[in-house]
């Protein structure tokens, strides 16, 4: 039976683990961060916690006799992404990143886009009322600006004591209704969005953002290393059957 390693995270990663997980030809493990105190449910065997970098990756490849390793982490997961590539290369194992595409343009968008979250923090004006939705460790960029007013959309609560910016916490996953969105933006007149550009279908927030004429600041995402960039879940199974079965039956 071949052995795969899936690098999950992500709504994609754990749809691939639940299509994967009926094939009898597939031993199938999905690796978790373990940041998150409440990670949704996960189809088949999962592991939880880092590697110690590349070469623990490239070990574990390794020890554990994977046959392949496909990179489902967030387009934004970046540090993992460079590991993933340099540990198959070691062990020799083949790999695939699951990328999805950045998110659809609409000529009604406003995008600025830029850099990083300190730039999305930078590129805000003087006073304005922002919504930011983003990780613990990106909202410290925008506690330097005391003159903004934010409302913080977060999964996990921060940790005690963490630097936020001035305005209103809320915990929780975004919806995936539009009209929820804009009904939040327009309950806290909110003037200015901030967004990683995370892709696939358009976030509710963006959408959102779209039909109220709002600019959202939106942070480009990073590149990724050199090899095999799927666009979805359909394209990575292809890809496993071509590198572990068509191989093994030709
Ligand atoms: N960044 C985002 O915006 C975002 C959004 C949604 C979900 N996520 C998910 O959250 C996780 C962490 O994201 P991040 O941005 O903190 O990653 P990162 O900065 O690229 O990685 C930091 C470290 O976390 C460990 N790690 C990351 N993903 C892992 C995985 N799937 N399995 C085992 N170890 C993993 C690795 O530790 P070692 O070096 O010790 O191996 C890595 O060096 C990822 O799995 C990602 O898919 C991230």
């Amino acid at each position: 039976m071949a052995r795969l390693l899936i690098l999950g995270g992500t709504a994609e990663a754990a749809e691939l683990a639940a299509r994967l997980a009926g094939d009898a030809r597939l031993e199938t493990v999905t690796s978790l961060a373990g940041l998150t105190r409440m990670p949704t449910a996960n189809a088949g065997r999962v592991r939880r916690g880092g590697f110690g970098g590349p070469d623990g990756l490239a070990a574990f490849l390794k020890e554990e006799r994977y046959d392949a390793l496909i990179d489902a982490t967030h387009p934004f997961a970046s540090r993992i992404a460079a590991h993933a590539a340099e540990a198959a290369e070691m062990a020799g194992v083949p790999r695939a990143k699951l990328l999805r595409p950045a998110f659809e343009r609409d000529p009604a968008d406003r995008f600025i886009p830029v850099p990083n979250m300190p730039a999305a923090a930078a590129a805000l004006p003087q006073g304005a009322r922002v919504f930011l939705a983003a990780g613990r460790r990106e909202i410290a960029a925008f506690a330097g600006r005391p003159d903004l007013w934010c409302l913080v959309r977060m999964i996990e609560p921060p940790a005690p004591g963490e630097a936020m910016p001035r305005g209103e916490l809320i915990l929780g996953r975004p919806p995936a209704d539009p009209e929820a969105e804009i009904a939040l933006l327009q309950n806290h007149q909110i003037g200015w969005i901030v967004s990683k550009d995370s892709g696939g279908q358009a976030a509710a927030k963006i959408v959102a953002a779209r039909r109220l004429g709002l600019p959202v600041v939106l942070v480009e995402r990073p590149s990724s290393p050199d090899g095999p960039t799927l666009p979805n879940v359909d394209a990575v199974i292809n890809w496993i059957e071509a590198t572990l079965f068509s191989r093994k039956t030709a």
